[in-house]
């Protein structure tokens, strides 16, 4: 008999006389000759309930199960008479497929707290809550592709393993098969020359400047894929393992890049709306009660477009008392970023035109000189979801700028011949995907949003 998936169960328009369901027991209560069965199977947020009746051969298999263990269940799918739920399985037959020692299972029928789950990482998505959240994490992943596809960009697998660094903040893990400690008798340390590439490699911190390449070939591009930052802030927002979802267009610029990012942000958000109501409606009543009125502020609502100088403007005449002192050339801080989103626009505001100083060699140098074509947008209690810019696309301007960061043009040549061989303004952004994560769900601590958290002095699992 074919495996009906619980969720296949639950949305059944009729009664059916055989099915056969397996998954892990959540709860078991026993009454006067009946046991009931909670069983979830990692579709759907709701459990099946399986009803062993003690006069039936199926109840001889009660007494190895208990909270946690996988079952086989065959039976009827019947109505049921009770309110929490539309259909319910008579047990005829029930297999233990593996047991959960009662004493030692960690996920007792308590509500466990973030930290303790953290701690189980490997066991918390067989809860309601991190079930729910790796759902909408799997749904808005494919959102992403989806929403690309619409538009005719092209998916590009940016690589893992870079000789460059992309942001120039040297943030970077290094890759090497080197001998930690070099065996007896080696005269002196080997270096990158003799190192697996012959250089210096590390984990990439971004794909843009791939993307930048792709872009300036196949027009609209993107990447989604892990990066990898060895900042040591131990902050609820920074994972040194995180995932970016990296758009890049040709002949575009910063107007078309803010476009892009609040159309992708919208887009997104509405499409977990409509396809993840019933595992957000789980963070929206235990996580966080304002969810659905953000949500629908951002899915629905134009954002708020300011330029750095008002930014600063309006931060200095807040009357608020900021750890860190607001001035004209200063970077933004969270504070700064949630005063902005979420007491002064009440909504996103994309914030652009920074000073030069303080953002990366490639954004494009603005006519005044002083400032660069770049963006970040702003979303309430994240604070940077986006960061992105116009390109630099002339060939004197950015080797100027790349000795301005001390970066050698020898090691960008790939870079700069995309501006010596037909050269055209191009465009894109950067968006955390697990930022996107904790806006959606109300959660505050980005640990809780990815599989397993890296972070640092921790990597378990
Ligand atoms: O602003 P960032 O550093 O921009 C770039 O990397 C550009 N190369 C992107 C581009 O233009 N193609 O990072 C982009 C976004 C941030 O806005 C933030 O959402 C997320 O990536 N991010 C992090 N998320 C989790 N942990 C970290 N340590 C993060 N650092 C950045
Ligand atoms: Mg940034």
């Amino acid at each position: 008999m074919r495996r009906t998936r619980v969720l296949e169960a639950l949305s059944s328009t009729q009664a059916r006389d055989a099915i056969l369901v397996k998954g892990w027991v959540r709860t078991r209560r026993d009454a006067k000759g009946l046991s009931f069965l909670e069983i979830n199977d990692g579709s759907c947020l709701k459990n099946l309930q399986v009803i062993v009746d003690a006069a039936t051969p199926a109840a001889a298999a009660l007494d190895t199960i208990t909270t946690g263990a996988a079952v086989e269940v065959e039976g009827a799918l019947v109505a049921s008479p009770g309110k929490n739920q539309q259909w319910e399985v008579h047990a005829n037959a029930l297999q233990l497929l593996g047991g959960a020692d009662p004493d030692s299972y960690p996920l007792q029928k308590k509500r466990h707290t973030d930290e303790f789950l953290r701690s189980i990482a490997h066991l918390r998505p067989r809860t309601n809550k991190y079930g729910a959240l790796f759902r909408i994490r799997s749904e808005a992943a494919f959102a992403v592709h989806q929403f690309f596809r619409q538009r005719g960009f092209h998916h590009l697998h940016a690589p893992i393993i870079t000789g460059s660094d992309c942001e120039g903040a040297g943030e970077m893990f290094r890759v090497t098969t080197l001998p930690v400690s070099p065996p007896p008798g080696t005269p002196e340390r080997a270096g990158a020359a003799d190192d697996f590439f012959g250089k210096e490699a590390n984990l990439t911190v971004s794909g843009q400047l791939e993307a930048e390449l792709f872009a300036c070939s196949l027009g609209n591009v993107y990447t989604f894929g892990p990066t990898f930052r060895a900042e040591n802030s131990n902050t609820p927002r920074h994972a040194a393992e995180f995932w970016m979802i990296e758009p890049e267009m040709a002949f575009a610029d910063l107007q078309d890049d803010m476009d892009l990012g609040e159309d992708l942000v919208r887009g997104l958000v509405n499409h977990v709306l409509e396809h993840c109501a019933a595992d957000l409606e789980l963070f929206a009543r235990f996580v966080d009660p304002d969810l659905m009125a953000n949500l629908r502020t951002i899915a629905e609502e134009s954002y708020v477009r300011m330029p750095y100088t008002e930014a600063i403007a309006v931060l200095q005449r807040s009357g608020k008392a900021f750890q860190f002192p607001v001035a004209y050339g200063v970077d933004l801080q969270t504070e700064h970023e949630r005063y902005l989103t979420e007491e002064h626009c009440k909504k996103p505001v994309m914030v652009y035109n920074y000073p030069k100083e303080i953002k990366s060699f490639y954004m494009r140098l603005n006519d005044d000189g002083q400032t660069v074509a770049a963006m970040d947008l702003l979303v309430p209690r994240i604070g940077e979801l986006i960061g992105g810019s116009q390109r630099e696309e002339r060939l004197g301007v950015l080797e100027r700028r790349l000795g301005e960061f001390d970066l050698r043009p020898q090691d960008y040549w790939w870079y700069l011949d995309i501006r010596r061989f037909g050269t055209a303004p191009h465009a894109g952004f950067g968006l955390g995907f697990e930022r996107f994560l904790m806006m959606v769900t109300g959660v505050t601590n980005i640990r809780d949003v990815i599989p397993f958290p890296r972070t640092p002095k921790h990597l378990e699992f």
